[in-house]
């Protein structure tokens, strides 16, 4: 079982100073839509959060109107679609395949190492390993599923969503597997925690704080028994 291994220069938000890049935030979401979005959701999402990656309100808007989005009828009892409004959460996604994709608003959270586990999982597919194979002949590959080391269960549900070039980013960005998979990831990390940058950013005055304070009860200590030797 190979180990989780990161994208290569890691992700913008890694370490105390990190920050969104919200270039490639909008890439993931692109991706998101494009790609996953045929068999996943994610419902902890509105379509007005998007505008914290740097859509201005009539691009939230045309966003959301071109998700369909279930509305129940008091009146009639009855469940119909309408296209989605800003204040509307990302829509269930109806799926009829094998296995259950499960909603990824939280999956970088869910997982252990989250942001390096989905991008190693999505650049993971591959041939059996025959080594592998040959210590545990459980792991074969059953029918109907595809070999992916980093799965838990070695042998996953998903065939391998990825292909390089099957999308034309928005930014003019090559659209290889891995780029891909690494800005899909730092998506679905913002979409799990959206007030990381936040939260790290405010641990710094609140240690500029603490050292201000030190120094002054320093001082104070001084000035009140300075005249004790
Ligand atoms: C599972 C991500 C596209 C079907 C998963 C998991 C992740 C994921 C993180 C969970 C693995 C785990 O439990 O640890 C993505 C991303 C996609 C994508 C980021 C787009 C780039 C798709 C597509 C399909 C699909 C297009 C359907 C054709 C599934 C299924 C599972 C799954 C059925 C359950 C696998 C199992 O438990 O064996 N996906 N996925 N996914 N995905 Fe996707």
């Amino acid at each position: 079982h190979k180990k989780p291994h990161a994208p290569e220069g890691g992700f913008s938000f890694d370490g105390a100073f990190g920050k969104w890049d919200k270039q490639q935030l909008q890439r993931g979401y692109q991706v998101y839509k494009e790609v996953c979005a045929a068999c996943h959701s994610i419902q902890y999402v509105a379509f007005r959060n998007l505008a914290e990656l740097g859509y201005n309100e009539a691009e939230v808007k045309q966003e959301a109107s071109t998700f369909n989005v279930p509305e129940y009828s008091k009146a009639t009892a009855e469940v119909t679609t309408r296209p989605g409004l800003p204040t509307d959460h990302f829509p269930a996604v109806p799926y009829f395949g094998a296995g259950h994709p499960p909603d990824l608003s939280l999956i970088t959270k869910a997982r252990k190492d989250g942001s390096n586990y989905v991008y190693s999982l999505l650049t993971g597919y591959g041939e059996p390993d025959p080594e592998l194979l040959a210590k545990y002949p459980e792991f074969e590959t059953p029918a109907g599923l595809y070999f992916n080391p980093y799965f838990a269960n070695v042998n996953i549900s998903m065939p391998a969503p990825l292909m390089a070039g099957q999308l034309t980013y928005a930014d003019g960005t090559e659209a290889t597997v891995s780029q891909m998979a690494k800005d899909v990831a730092a998506f679905l990390t913002w979409t799990a925690e959206p007030t990381l940058i936040k939260r790290k950013q405010t641990g710094w005055p609140v240690l500029g704080f603490l050292f201000f304070a030190t120094i002054l009860a320093y001082l104070s200590k001084k000035q009140i028994w300075g005249s004790l030797k």
